[in-house]
């Protein structure tokens, strides 16, 4: 179904989002509850946030004709992923229309060596790392730092672990699968680290910030799979120092929305940057429940250059688990037993076919006893997928 601005309430905000993905769908929420006309540029009929959002015209976010077309019909244009070349993103800008984030920022979101560049130049702690081109100048990078083994990593196109390798030498068989990517290859050093963390911030035009508490994450074969509010045990100047690191870059960068800064907490206490996101992100999905704001909501609050709500947390412990597809094929099954199991318990799907190893969806649990609250949010995941069966 197709909105013409006349048939809105006067005054009604249009927000356009390129990509239909689940976060697209977790920002529809918010905009029903804002009054926000969301309208989304879809791959599909049927993808997730189509199921959820009445204006989702389909095309693809590659063609100029069709984004432009998009662009036209909204206040502002944002995303639910990094993926719209940022040529076309500044032929957007050149017409006035907005974009936020702008391709300036975005593209330290799309590019690893880009972003690390510019991080270096304001001194952002990172992992040592070079851009490298052949077994010759891994060998070289690999002595400059102590040895092997390194992370290699494609400079674009990588998500939930496609496209990082670790190479034991130069001769490792998986600099070849690096190199057969064909875009330019990141080396790094192999952070020795305790956890990954993840600081996230919303910044709008006028210059407005807020930070998020820092969070913990675990990944598992490159993708998140649990993600705690607060990073346990995470002593408070440390996380200071984390939500300052991602204040600074929202604002060096130009950064228009959520940015999330994927962090490591080396074994040494350094606390370094792995990558940025300039969206919504899988480690702030805790904050639809957990949070006074979502970042959902400040993602859409802040595009729109509106005062930014509070992202405090509403409890001690917030817990969420990916649901990701399993045996199981019927998500609906598990409700049962997880609903009469734990009422307190918050459960978001996104619409998706189960295939192994997808996020198809996500459960939250908070409270004040860590463990408990990490049981019952375990335990969801595992039986809505199936893992276990009681
Ligand atoms: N320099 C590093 N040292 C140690 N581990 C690393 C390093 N870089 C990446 N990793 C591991 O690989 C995972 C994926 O890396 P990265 O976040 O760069 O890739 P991605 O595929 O773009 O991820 P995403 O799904 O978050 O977009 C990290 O979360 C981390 O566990
Ligand atoms: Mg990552």
């Amino acid at each position: 179904m197709k909105f013409e601005r006349k048939d809105l309430p006067a005054g009604t905000p249009v927000v356009g989002m390129i990509g239909g993905g689940q976060l697209a769908r977790m920002t529809q929420e918010t905009a029903v509850a804002l009054g926000i006309q969301l309208r989304v540029l879809a791959e599909g009929p049927t993808v997730s946030a189509a199921q959820a959002v009445a204006d989702a015209p389909v095309g693809d976010y590659r063609d100029p004709e069709t984004v432009r077309r998009f662009a036209a019909e909204a206040d502002v244009v944002t995303f639910d992923h990094e993926h719209v070349p940022t040529e076309l993103l500044h032929e957007l800008e050149a017409a006035c229309i907005a974009v936020r984030p702008g391709p300036d920022a975005l593209v330290h979101a799309q590019d690893k060596a880009v972003m690390r560049q510019r991080l270096d130049a304001f001194d952002a702690p990172a992992p040592a790392h070079q851009v490298v081109a052949s077994r010759d100048e891994i060998a070289d990078f690999a002595k400059r730092i102590g040895g092997f083994p390194i992370i290699l990593k494609t400079t674009r196109g990588g998500y939930d672990g496609k496209g990082v390798w670790v190479a034991e030498s130069a001769e490792d068989p998986v600099v070849d699968e690096a190199f057969a990517a064909n875009v330019p290859i990141l080396a790094e050093e192999k952070v020795d680290f305790v956890r990954e963390l993840s600081a996230i911030v919303a910044r709008s035009p006028h210059g407005q910030a807020v930070a998020y508490p820092i969070v913990e994450s675990v990944q598992e074969n490159g993708i998140c799979v649990e993600v705690t509010a607060p990073a346990p045990g995470l002593a408070p100047d440390k996380a200071a120092q984390a939500q300052q690191t991602a204040l600074r870059i929202a604002k060096e960068l130009g950064v228009v929305g959520i940015l999330a800064v994927e962090m490591f907490e080396a074994r040494d206490g350094r606390l370094l940057v792995n990558e940025l996101a300039m969206r919504p992100h899988n480690t702030g999905h805790w904050s639809i429940d957990g949070a006074v704001t979502s970042q959902f909501e400040n993602h859409l609050r802040a595009v729109l250059d509106l005062p930014l709500g509070s992202p405090a947390a509403r409890a001690p412990y917030t817990v969420m688990v990916n649901v990701l597809g399993g045996d199981v094929e019927d998500m609906h099954r598990g409700l049962l037993h997880c609903m009469a199991r734990d009422p307190g318990l918050k459960v978001h799907f996104y619409g998706k076919a189960v295939k192994p190893g997808r996020k198809v969806g996500h459960v939250t649990a908070y409270g004040d006893d860590l463990d408990e609250v990490r049981e019952r949010a375990r335990h969801a995941a595992a039986y809505l997928t199936g893992t276990i069966d009681e």
